[in-house]
């Protein structure tokens, strides 16, 4: 597309964007003097869909007027409240709906899949996660690690990009586990990895690690709702994601997990993941519900799944396709417009529109503590997007609510603030 640095551009595109309607569903949050922010920090935490607080209101009134009774007599009865999810779950990670199931939240559900599919057992003791891995995920990993008995100094390979790249190519992962795969249990990939915003081809990294018999788990934080998956196809054993993000569900809102089909039964247990039927007769012996749903352990969190309702029957009512559309225009205009700010900035994310999301990292160049003051300075100038040390400012135009005018206007602070922060 030929982009222009022009608001009538921006408003041009806009106004033929058929997505354009939904940015009205959301609830968008203002400088509390009336100013609207920009918000470009989707990736971080997503905007309140406004279906979001009716659905919560609801739950709240069923639950004073019906007390316990709510559990089958609510308007969506509490008991199998997942239920709503799992569709528009399974819809947005290419699954079975079998397959997913909303639970609890994203760490902890990565140590249950670490507790269920890390099984170092001879010289395949290895979990191989990237370079700069989000901290959780590392601690998850580590400390399941050592829970063997094992030391993770050894048993933690963390795949580092080649010399002066800041991302890691696919092929240094097949090469990694064509030759050192046997040692290796489990792989734990990011869809996108949460710094550099690089989205990676999870067909290849899955298909790798398959075929030196690791098992492949993929933590899709930020990728579910940003990128199209096909968890199923593609063979992954396990996925495990937070809602907060491009699911908008809200902060803390309800995780989720993907276990493929075939694996059954569940190797932890809890009531809720007991066979619905006869789960209240409360007997010593379980027997698991079938798929996914029989990795829940405890009842789920009512309140912080209603706003995920409200969330995927957007994603559902503008499809994922269209977002995508919507998202790569999005993105490409924020690069073309950050690339006129060079040589004062410059990006790590990837330039191909496949090997990356709606994020786009920036390293702001010059002397140190530059990045940090040019980030401070947006903030004050009402763009909001984050900051990770040491050097990177992470922006997300989001196409469910945002707009090629916010990217202009983002980018034109941005600018501004570079000039008050040489
Ligand atoms: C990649 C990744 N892993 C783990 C987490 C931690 O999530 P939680 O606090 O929901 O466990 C996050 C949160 O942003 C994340 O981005």
């Amino acid at each position: 597309m030929n982009y222009e640095p022009t608001p009538a551009f921006a408003r041009r595109l806009d106004e033929g964007d058929p997505l354009h309607a939904f940015r009205e569903r959301f609830a968008l949050p203002d400088d509390g003097r009336g100013e609207a922010l920009v918000y470009l920090c989707g990736h971080s935490l997503g905007l309140m869909p406004r279906a979001a607080r009716g659905l919560v209101l609801e739950e709240l009134e069923d639950w004073a007027r019906f007390g316990v009774l709510g559990h089958e007599h609510a308007r969506r009865p509490w008991i199998p409240y997942d239920e709503n999810l799992r569709a528009g779950l399974a819809s947005l990670t290419g699954a079975r709906t079998g397959e997913v199931v909303a639970m609890s939240s994203l760490t902890v559900n990565l140590h249950l899949m670490l507790a269920a599919f890390y099984r170092p057992s001879g010289a395949r003791r290895r979990i191989l996660i990237e370079a700069g891995a989000f901290s959780s995920d590392r601690h998850a990993v580590a400390s399941q690690i050592a829970w063997h008995g094992l030391d993770p100094g050894e048993a933690l390979v963390e795949l580092t990009p080649a010399a002066g790249a800041d991302t890691i190519s696919e092929e240094a992962i097949e090469a990694y586990l064509e030759e050192h795969g046997d040692e290796v249990a489990l792989v734990l990939w990011p869809g996108v990895q949460f710094r550099t915003g690089q989205a990676f081809d999870l067909v290849r990294i899955v298909g790798a690690a398959k075929r030196a018999g690791c098992v492949a788990g993929v933590d899709l934080a930020h990728s579910i709702g940003n990128m199209p998956l096909a968890l199923h196809d593609i063979g992954a054993d396990f996925a495990v994601w937070c809602s907060y993000k491009y699911l908008n569900a809200g902060p803390g809102a309800i995780g989720g997990c993907f276990v493929h089909e075939r694996h059954d039964p569940p190797h932890l247990a809890g009531w809720w993941g007991h066979e619905p039927a006869t789960r209240f007769r409360m007997e010593p012996e379980f027997r698991a519900a079938p798929g996914a749903a029989g990795w829940q352990i405890s009842n789920p969190p009512i309140l912080s799944a209603a706003p995920l309702i409200a969330s995927l029957a957007l994603f559902e009512q503008a499809g994922l396709a269209s977002l995508r559309q919507k998202s790569v225009a999005l993105t490409g205009y924020l690069e073309y417009l950050l690339d006129r700010l060079a040589p004062d900035v410059g990006l790590i994310t990837p330039r191909a529109a496949n090997a990356r999301g709606c994020q786009l990292s920036v390293r702001i160049v010059g002397a140190r503590g530059r990045g940090r003051r040019v980030f401070d300075a947006l903030t004050a100038a009402g763009v909001i997007g984050d900051w990770r040390d040491p050097d990177v400012i992470r922006l997300a135009p989001i196409p469910l609510y945002n707009t090629f005018m916010d990217v202009l206007r983002g980018a034109e602070a941005l600018a501004e603030a570079l000039r008050s922060q040489p």
